[in-house]
């Protein structure tokens, strides 16, 4: 395996302050919020991935239901018979879907790298180490950054790309924001490239809002681990006691919002913004947005990004696609 380029960045001081700065300025808004990308250190990471692993967390088995039984369809869709690609993936995680397709494309003798892109050094040194294992052939050249310090690195070049965005993890961004992130990307891909998104579809709101409240609170734990990391990393003394986890679901915008509420009238201090927030009885901090879709609305979304749709793959339910783009002519 060909790791050479591999960038790993180390918790500098810098990211201390970055993080701070992020925490000040989420809290000093009305509503409160956080930055969901803080919910991944080591610790987060693990929780996601046990809530990957929960029954009522359906994203996961249907997305590998649609890979498993449609990489042949997709396969041929990316064109992986035309010679060199990059096969470039945002959000890489545990690769724990993606491996279905790398899996295929070696046996397929299709001739790629893989260039894994998470923000969590953690979950992808765990990932390169399980790639060298199974699949020793395969070349990876890891980059760990958040998805928009990774867009420069996206630069034009001759090489072909297939750009995949799996998990929903475009579900995080809200629907202003989709659209700008994905023209970033479009902006960075030529005619025979391709983009395949995993996107959660509207369905019946107890199963969505199900997997965001799940009975083991798992959902919660991995909210609550947010509060933890400020406590540990930036001198804060947040009581999780005194917050409650809510999760809500609107069926008409799609919108699942998870929010952390305050149980009673309480400041918390922290110590690295040498700074006091004041909390209200019943006021929320806005932890994360899972936006689900409707087909028609990620039609929509390709177009006001600059893409055309290929094709949607469904699973049996249809609960997920994961939805082939090309950019638009
Ligand atoms: C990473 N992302 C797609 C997950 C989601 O479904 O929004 C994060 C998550 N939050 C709570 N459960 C899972």
């Amino acid at each position: 395996m060909d790791t050479d380029q591999q960038e790993v960045e180390k918790p500098t001081e810098d990211h201390v302050k970055t993080f701070a700065n992020d925490v000040n300025e989420g809290l000093s808004q009305t509503p409160k919020k956080m930055n969901s990308k803080y919910f991944y250190d080591k610790k987060g990471d693990e929780l996601f991935q046990s809530i990957m692993r929960m029954d009522e967390y359906y994203l996961t088995s249907a997305e590998f239901e649609i890979l498993s039984l449609q990489k042949e369809k997709i396969a041929q869709a990316i064109n992986y018979e035309k010679g060199h690609f990059q096969l470039i993936e945002f959000g890489a995680g545990d690769g724990y879907k993606t491996k279905i397709l790398l899996s295929y494309l070696l046996e397929m003798g299709a001739d790629f790298e893989y260039i894994p892109i998470d923000i969590s050094e953690n979950v992808l040194s765990q990932l390169v180490t399980g790639l060298e294992a199974e699949m020793p052939e395969l070349k990876v050249n890891p980059i760990q950054k958040d998805y928009f310090k990774a867009l420069e690195d996206l630069k034009s070049n001759d090489q072909r790309k297939v750009v995949l965005f799996l998990g929903s993890n475009i579900g995080n961004f809200t629907p202003e924001n989709a659209p700008i992130f994905l023209s970033q990307i479009a902006e960075r891909l030529n005619p025979e490239d391709s983009l395949l998104m995993g996107v959660d579809l509207k369905k019946d709101p107890h199963v969505i809002l199900a997997a965001y409240n799940d009975q083991h609170g798992i959902t919660k734990a991995f909210n609550f681990n947010l509060l933890n990391r400020i406590n540990e990393e930036l001198g804060g003394d947040f009581d999780i006691f005194n917050f409650e986890h809510f999760p809500v679901y609107d069926p008409v915008s799609g919108a699942t919002k998870s929010y952390l509420i305050s149980k009673r009238e309480q400041t918390v201090s922290i110590g690295e913004l040498d700074k006091q927030f004041y909390f209200d009885q019943g006021e929320p901090i806005f932890m994360e947005i899972s936006q689900k879709y409707s087909t028609k609305e990620i039609e929509q979304l390709a177009a006001k990004s600059g893409f055309e749709v290929v094709n949607h793959y469904y699973d049996c339910k249809h609960y997920f696609t994961d939805t082939l783009w090309r950019i638009k002519p």
